[in-house]
């Protein structure tokens, strides 16, 4: 893309519908977040749309916005929220249920948060084994489901009168599922959706849901969705922006922090070994081995794309991975993720990290919603279609095009985040050469 181009961006006109399909620990979070924020009861913190910068031309100009006074970004004022789950609690309930916040704060947020009722759910009990619940569309193939949503989506965009709309996935994890034969193109997977598939999920009959009403998709947890030929079929075809997967928050977070400074020192990796206690649903449901197995795939392979070991093998040829998500109720969820880094530097020498983060898992997702489903309908008012690879960012597993491997350098994340930014405002792309100020 040419540089100092200007991109034509529709203004931020009218209210911003997010829909989320899941009314979890993450969603209640966000939402009773938002309207604490908006109450002015807390701040948006960990929020990049929110809080962070965007230095503009060159260090002595002193040209640093805030992002959202750069690029026009829809207000908070003007989020209205819809959502589904199988469970039948409002959104206070659910908040309360999921132990997240404390009551103090939900008091507050009481109002907005009971009103929000969830839509039912499209589940199959053969994706998330653990859980089930009442709140469920009536029995009907996965074509008639997918028309059900549309008809919940044009009745949300009625009774709210939202200008526009954003959905994200928030719902458990899926079983994981590699691309099967009813995944390679869009006429393939419709006529899936017609013969119900059992290769087709009700995360990917959400998203066909979306992306055929024109609304961008986002998704927050590590199953496919999206990350197949037939729904990028769709999304270039309806101009809709896409970008997953599985919120990058606590370990990965750690890891994608601390495996580029390993590699920037040329300090090579025996083994790494990743341990999680969490007690929520969501660690309950992860203690099933299909959906595990979902997230283990987007788990592991940030490492070995960042350490390149094809590129060191010195340094990182044949280095043990291992990573452990343990269901323990107590904590619920605070949880605790344990890494244990063997590492070794000149000469070979060894060395240990030791890294024990107590976290709190929705309270770090939270932030990440609001940046995604803000950035989604961004670059939908850009003009920018099909999937997003500058809000890697935010995502374990970052979709990419198929020739290119995906970027997990969170640094390098970050800049092509802002350069993405400024090159939608034609501004001047930053590459932090920097010689011009020693001519
Ligand atoms: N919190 C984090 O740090 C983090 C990080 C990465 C990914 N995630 C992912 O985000 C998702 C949400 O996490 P959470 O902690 O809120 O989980 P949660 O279990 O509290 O909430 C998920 C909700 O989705 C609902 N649900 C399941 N299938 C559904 C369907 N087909 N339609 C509608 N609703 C459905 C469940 O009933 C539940 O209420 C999970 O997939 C999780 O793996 C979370």
């Amino acid at each position: 893309m040419p540089e100092k181009e200007n991109v034509t961006i529709a203004p931020a006109e009218g209210k911003l519908g997010v829909l989320i399909a899941g009314m979890g620990a993450v969603t209640t979070t966000f939402i009773a977040g938002v309207e604490a924020i908006k109450r002015n009861l807390a701040k948006p913190i960990g929020s990049v749309t929110q809080m962070a910068t965007i230095r503009l031309g060159k260090r002595t100009d002193g040209r640093s916005p805030r992002i959202k006074d750069f690029v026009p970004l829809a207000s908070l004022e003007d989020l209205v929220f819809g959502a589904w789950d199988i469970y039948p609690d409002n959104c206070y309930e659910a908040a309360e249920k999921a132990g997240v916040l404390e009551k103090s704060l939900l008091e507050q947020v009481r109002e907005p948060l009971s009103a929000l009722r969830p839509m039912t759910a499209v589940f199959d009990h053969e994706y998330v084994r653990r859980i089930d619940g009442p709140n469920k569309k009536p029995e009907a193939s996965k074509m008639e489901h997918a028309e059900m949503l549309m008809d919940d989506i044009r009745g949300f965009r009625e009774s709210t009168g939202a200008a526009r709309l954003a959905m994200i996935w928030c719902g458990s994890t899926e079983v994981f599922h590699r691309p099967a034969a009813v995944h390679q193109t869009l006429a393939d997977f419709e006529s899936g959706l017609q013969k119900d598939d059992p290769e087709i999920s009700p995360s990917q009959i959400y998203a066909y849901a979306a992306l055929k009403m024109g609304v961008p998709y986002a998704n927050g947890a590590p199953h496919l969705t999206t990350d197949t030929p037939a729904l990028q079929q769709l999304a270039r075809e309806r101009q809709v922006p896409i970008c997953g997967k599985d919120f990058k928050t606590g370990q990965t977070f750690m890891k994608t922090l601390i495996a580029p400074g390993l590699k920037s020192r040329m300090l090579g990796l025996h083994g790494w070994f990743s341990t999680n206690i969490l007690g929520n649903r969501d660690g309950e449901v992860l203690d099933d081995p299909g959906s595990f197995k979902s997230k283990e795939e987007t788990k592991m392979e940030a490492l070995q794309q960042i350490l390149q070991a094809d590129l060191y093998p010195d340094l990182y040829k044949d280095f043990y991975h291992k990573v452990r998500i343990n269901y323990y109720p107590p904590r619920g969820d605070a949880k605790e993720g344990w890494d244990n880094i063997d590492i070794f530097g000149w000469l070979g020498y060894p060395m240990q990290i030791k890294i024990d983060f107590l976290c709190r898992d929705s309270i770090l997702a939270a932030p990440l919603v609001l940046d995604l489903v803000l950035f989604s309908d961004l670059a939908q008012r850009a003009g920018m279609r099909g999937i997003q690879e500058w809000l890697s960012f935010y995502f374990k597993a970052p979709m990419h095009a198929p020739e290119l491997y995906p970027e997990h350098d969170i640094f390098i994340q970050l800049m092509k985040l802002k350069n993405t930014l400024r090159w939608m405002r034609g501004e001047d792309l930053i590459t932090h050469l920097g010689l011009e100020y020693y001519d």
